[in-house]
């Protein structure tokens, strides 16, 4: 039986990973050996069997011991032990939910029922550093790959109302904490029926905008009841670094563009951070390479993958059907308000969501390691 090593398990994305590999029975296929980087030494959960103590996530030569390494323990731990490991002469398999590597020659943006011939492509040439992709991007790309599958897809625009779990934990939390406060803000004057709603939104408005450090810790300013237009690191040129990745790890999804024979897709937008827990949530405008009629492109979308699901375009399916409420911990990825735009019949407009912690996340990791135990 293979061993593999879990690091990162405790936190917010490994949390939901362990979740998914006991709901789909993983740990039946290999020996688990769990490490931590501040327990070492202590017992190790449940699904153990003969490694039971914690190993110390620092330790190289018992991370050597590992034949499949899987990571959410993030970018600082992958950036000082990966590259110990590899000089170590290490040759396993990493597996990591950190962007770090995700634009390295040698590794491979993971999303198997995107890009699983891109994935067998590498393996059979001796790959072992899998990554797993923004969550935007892939939770997208689980939505709408069939166009670019069908190479329809000219260029995309797309704009993300992206949730608070993307930022972390701290800042689901910190969101939760900005609603509370506003609502007790102004509760005597919501319990009155009569009182003046302009009066409400002016104390409303006092009390964002005087929102302590310790209430803006996380995001840097107020989040409940508003919404930020940039995600992500400034990257000098107009550009946040999470637009940047929209194109630049969609091409790589898909092995197109820089380092590929295809040309790549231009893919940008706007990224904006709003007020949802943890879905990812994205209108897309595509130009099309040709018109192609909308039965013909739902039908494509809705046979893509067994997630996929397109919700009709109409009032009371999308209200339902296509919100971040309706989403949350499930795999579907809805995509809807499928429509041809009023700027041609080769403009496609839709909607998607996904939750950035399965899709966006844990799910492509533990898929990932299926393949290689497979
Ligand atoms: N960068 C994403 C966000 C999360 O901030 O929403 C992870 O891909």
């Amino acid at each position: 039986m293979a061993l593999v090593g879990l690091v990162g398990w405790r936190g917010m994305v490994g949390s939901v990973l362990m979740d998914r590999m006991q709901a789909e029975g993983d740990f039946d296929l290999f020996e688990p050996m769990f490490f931590s980087t501040s327990n070492a030494g202590g017992a190790a959960p449940a699904m153990a069997k003969n490694e039971t103590k914690l190993q110390d996530a620092f330790d190289i030569a018992a991370l050597q011991r590992c034949d499949i390494i899987i990571t959410a323990q993030g970018g600082d731990y992958t950036s000082e032990v990966f590259p110990k490991l590899r000089a170590a002469g290490w040759n396993g398999h990493w597996i990591d939910a950190a962007s770090t590597l995700r634009m390295k020659d040698d590794a491979v943006i993971i999303l198997d029922p995107v890009n699983l011939p891109v994935i067998k492509d590498a393996l059979g040439k001796g790959g072992r550093n899998w990554v797993g992709g923004n969550c935007t991007v892939s939770c997208m790309l689980m939505g709408v790959g069939a166009l670019y599958k069908a190479g329809l897809v000219e260029w995309m625009s797309t704009q993300t109302y992206q949730a608070a779990s993307g930022g972390g934990a701290q800042h689901m939390r910190e969101l939760l904490t900005q609603f509370g406060t506003l609502n007790a803000e102004v509760r005597s004057l919501l319990d009155d029926p009569k009182s003046a709603i302009l009066e409400i939104d002016r104390k409303i408005i006092a009390k964002q905008r005087a929102l302590s450090e310790a209430e803006t810790a996380n995001f840097g300013v107020p989040l409940g009841g508003s919404l930020i237009p940039w995600i992500d690191k400034d990257l000098g040129n107009g550009t946040s670094r999470e637009e940047w990745k929209g194109m630049a790890e969609t091409n790589k999804i898909l092995g197109q563009g820089e380092g590929f024979s295809a040309p790549a897709v231009p893919v940008d937008g706007f990224c904006v951070r709003i007020g949802a827990m943890r879905c990812h949530s994205q209108a897309l405008t595509f130009k099309l390479k040709r018109d192609v009629p909308l039965a013909d492109i739902e039908a494509m979308i809705a046979a893509d993958n067994a997630w996929v699901k397109v919700v009709p375009n109409t009032r009371e399916a999308s209200v339902r059907d296509l919100t971040p409420v309706a989403v949350t911990g499930t795999l579907t990825i809805p995509v809807g308000r499928l429509r041809k735009m009023a700027m041609g019949p080769e403009y496609l407009g839709a909607f998607t969501i996904g939750d950035q912690l399965l899709w966006g996340a844990a799910e492509p990791l533990r898929r990932m390691l299926r393949i290689l135990l497979d």
